[in-house]
């Protein structure tokens, strides 16, 4: 079957990406507004873009209203009247109830720190709080908001993020910097209300000699 996006409606569109386009790792982004208010929301439209700049991407999406979501608001750069900061928090197994509770809808100035009863915990660099359940948060500035469709409903924006300061939870990185898999205990973005864990996982070998490794799954 084939489908040419311009003839389906936008929740089949929609349907057909995140049904294929998973498992997606699920940012937890904590953000301030002008009054300093908190806010917290989780996005799965987000990964990793760049190294240098050390630079991360998410897109909270127009509301079906037309508006822009808070952290979309609060994240952008000064002069479109955001404070141009928001930190990435990784969403992990333990707090599944509270990262997906901390997707309510609350109008501007309720904080969803309040509703979830996770907790806010100072940053580094940026004005906006990290979130102290996480075990990895990416305190980040705004680099650049792209909008695909500026107030059409579900259109993307996309807000890229440099990270200027990362907080790791103790013991949970080496020398290396590598990072213990099992304590981050990762969680992925599956379609409609699905999650997967990071539990189920294997090795191999990159380029034409993983043509003859042994089946790894
Ligand atoms: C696991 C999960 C992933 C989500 N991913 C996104 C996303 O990538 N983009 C988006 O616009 N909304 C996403 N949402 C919905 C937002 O979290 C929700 O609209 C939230 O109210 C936005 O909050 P805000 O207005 O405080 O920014 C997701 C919700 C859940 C539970």
């Amino acid at each position: 079957m084939e489908f040419d996006p311009s003839t389906l409606t936008a929740n089949h569109r929609y349907k057909l990406l995140v049904g294929a386009v998973l498992p997606r790792p699920i940012a937890v982004v904590s953000t301030i507004d002008a009054h300093g208010r908190t806010n917290v929301a989780p996005f799965s439209f987000f990964n990793i873009v760049s190294v240098t700049p050390m630079a991360l991407a998410l897109s909270p999406v127009t509301r079906p209203d037309g508006t822009d979501k808070d952290t979309l608001r609060n994240a952008l750069p000064a002069a479109e009247g955001g404070l141009g900061e928001f930190v990435v928090n990784l969403a992990a197994s333990c707090w599944v109830r509270q990262m997906s509770a901390a997707a309510e809808d609350l109008p501007p100035g309720d904080s969803e720190f309040d509703l979830t009863g996770l907790t806010p915990a100072p940053s580094r660099v940026v004005r906006a709080p990290r979130v102290a359940e996480a075990a990895v948060s990416y305190e980040c500035r705004t680099l650049q908001v792209v909008r695909l469709a500026e107030g059409v409903p579900l259109s993307g924006n996309i807000i890229i993020g440099e990270v200027v300061n990362v907080w790791v939870r103790d013991g949970l990185v080496n020398d290396a910097m590598h990072v213990d898999l099992d304590g981050l205990d990762a969680l992925g973005k599956l379609s409609g209300s699905g999650y997967c864990r990071t539990t189920d996982r294997f090795d191999l070998v990159r380029g034409r000699t993983a043509l003859d490794a042994p089946d790894p799954t």
